[in-house]
């Protein structure tokens, strides 16, 4: 039996739905990988129709797909499309939808395998009652919710859901309920504990996907490959041999029309809690036994739970100059668009081996990278020039946009005596694997939430932890207005501090594959 999915998208209307949902959604239907999709429903407030919302979302695809627009193609999915007008904070409204999705469901001549068109039902079948009718029904296709609304919908929705007997799987059918949650999951420590408990009173936690689209993307996912599907690297991978390990996220645009939300948000909260802590994770992380999502959750896990207290000595927080003019900021707003921090991770791998974390709006150039620096070697017998050092061996690897891996070493210069240059090898994806273009990060995520496997998520336990490490740095910030706000300008790496804080440790931010870029 095939069973059949409804997709249903709250906050259809929204930008999320517009820009990358749904052209995620159409490139694996257009890859063959959706047909057990039936129906795609859009839930939002605005007075709109099934032909507006296609219409919409047609622009949509063709504007924001990376792949090129077929409109045979476009036509079969749009005919999967179908738009719920409700509110997000009406309970009622979601019974109406669990009707309406049981008429779509039942009617869909997959979403039914009992139902036989042109044959006659039997007599006992026509004495159902109403309530007995619905009980057969019920659950008769998997469901996955997708909340891409406003954070503060997210409890509500998820407790409607639950009142409406929506997320209740049926066990002797087969057929499951799964929920997406988009970041920001919680503001700290507390809310997100507050928000897991909402979810959980709903859902379990092995039918809850919460999402970061960095997990998403293909470099990111390397990451697990690189280190464990090779020996070179991971006898390597430890304190004896690595000598600080640098991530950057570093963004060209600045706040654009987000201010709202920015600026209560900032950047610890808007990036660092949720995507740079997921690399950190990814390059810290121990072996799991197997690639199940809770082999890798628990050792993710481990990782933000043995982070040691931030010192606020170690972070520098500043804001690009011009953020506060912006609109939608408020005047004298210190709400930093960029941190950058040191910290350490208690276990043995790790001991004493400083992470320096970064991240900004507004910088020179957009760059997603991590930086393995390797040690010194113990004993140098080449002669070098008086004031020349050697460059330490470093391993980078470029999540976005040069997507690559990159190895520096020292090589003799020819014709010389003991010169030597550092020089590179270098694996850029482009030039490998035919050309394939690197797919959205939400194409792999929809396709893993259908299918069951949450490695790429994280769990309530991660969100925890890692908000456990950050909520002290976002109050002491506040409470010591300590360190002082920094500012930069616009276009340029970050501010001053930034760089003194690696230079006291005799450190500098390095860049690997994007180096070409930076001058
Ligand atoms: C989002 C943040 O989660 O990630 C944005 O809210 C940020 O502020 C974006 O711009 C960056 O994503 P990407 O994929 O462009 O690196």
């Amino acid at each position: 039996m095939i069973q059949k999915t409804s997709i249903v998208i709250f906050g259809a209307s929204g930008d999320l739905t517009w820009r990358k949902l749904i052209p995620a959604l159409y490139n694996n239907f257009k890859k063959g990988r959706l047909d057990e999709c039936a129906n795609i429903v859009g839930f939002a407030r605005r007075d709109w129709d099934d032909n507006f919302f296609r219409t919409r979302l047609r622009e949509g695809v063709e504007k924001f797909s990376a792949d090129t627009f077929d409109e045979k193609i476009w036509e079969d999915f749009a005919t999967r499309l179908r738009y719920f007008r409700g509110n997000l904070d009406q309970s009622n409204d979601f019974s109406k939808l669990h009707t309406f999705l049981h008429e779509l469901e039942s009617t869909h001549v997959f979403a039914n395998p009992e139902r036989t068109f042109g044959v006659k039902q039997s007599p006992a079948k026509r004495a159902e009652t109403a309530s007995q009718k619905d009980a057969r029904r019920v659950n008769s296709a998997n469901r996955l919710y997708y909340l891409a609304t406003a954070p503060s919908f997210y409890a509500p929705v998820t407790g409607f859901l639950g009142d409406a007997n929506m997320a209740k799987e049926n066990k002797s059918a087969g057929t499951w309920r799964r929920i997406i949650i988009e970041k920001p999951f919680g503001r700290d420590l507390e809310s997100a504990q507050e928000l897991n408990r909402a979810v959980h009173a709903a859902f379990d936690e092995r039918q809850v996907y919460r999402i970061d689209h960095y997990l998403g993307k293909e470099t990111s996912q390397n990451i697990l490959f690189f280190r464990f599907a090779n020996t070179i690297f991971e006898p390597l991978w430890n304190r004896g041999y690595i000598n600080n390990v640098q991530i950057s996220v570093a963004e060209s645009v600045d706040v654009g029309d987000r201010a709202g939300y920015y600026d209560k948000s900032g950047v610890l909260r808007d990036m660092v809690q949720n995507h740079l802590f997921q690399l950190l994770a990814l390059v810290a992380m121990e072996a799991p036994a197997s690639f199940d999502a809770d082999a890798v959750r628990n050792e993710k896990a481990k990782v933000f739970q043995s982070i040691r207290p931030i010192d606020l000595n170690d972070t520098v927080r500043a804001q690009y100059e011009g953020y506060a003019q912006a609109k939608g900021v408020a005047p004298n707003s210190q709400t930093p668009t960029y941190a950058a921090f040191k910290l350490f991770i208690d276990n043995w791998r790790w001991q004493g081996v400083p992470f320096y974390l970064r991240s900004g709006k507004a910088l020179k150039h957009k760059n997603t990278e991590i930086i393995i620096e390797f040690q010194r070697p113990p004993h140098l017998m080449f002669d070098l020039p008086e004031g020349r050092d050697i460059t330490p061996n470093v391993l980078s690897i470029c999540i976005q946009p040069d997507e690559g891996i990159q190895l520096r070493f020292e090589a003799k210069v020819p014709d010389s005596d003991q010169e030597m240059r550092s020089v590179n090898m270098d694996f850029a994806y482009e030039d490998f694997f035919d050309g394939a273009s690197i797919p959205e990060a939400y194409e792999r995520l929809l396709l893993e939430a259908l299918d069951g496997d949450a490695s790429l998520f994280t769990r309530s336990d991660e969100i925890e932890a890692s908000w456990k490490v950050i909520d002290p740095v976002i109050n002491g910030w506040a409470e010591r207005a300590q360190p002082k706000l920094a500012t930069h300008k616009k276009g340029e790496w970050g501010p001053k501090e930034s760089t003194d804080l690696l230079a006291r440790d005799g450190h500098q931010w390095r860049f690997g594959c994007v180096e070409h870029r930076i001058n």
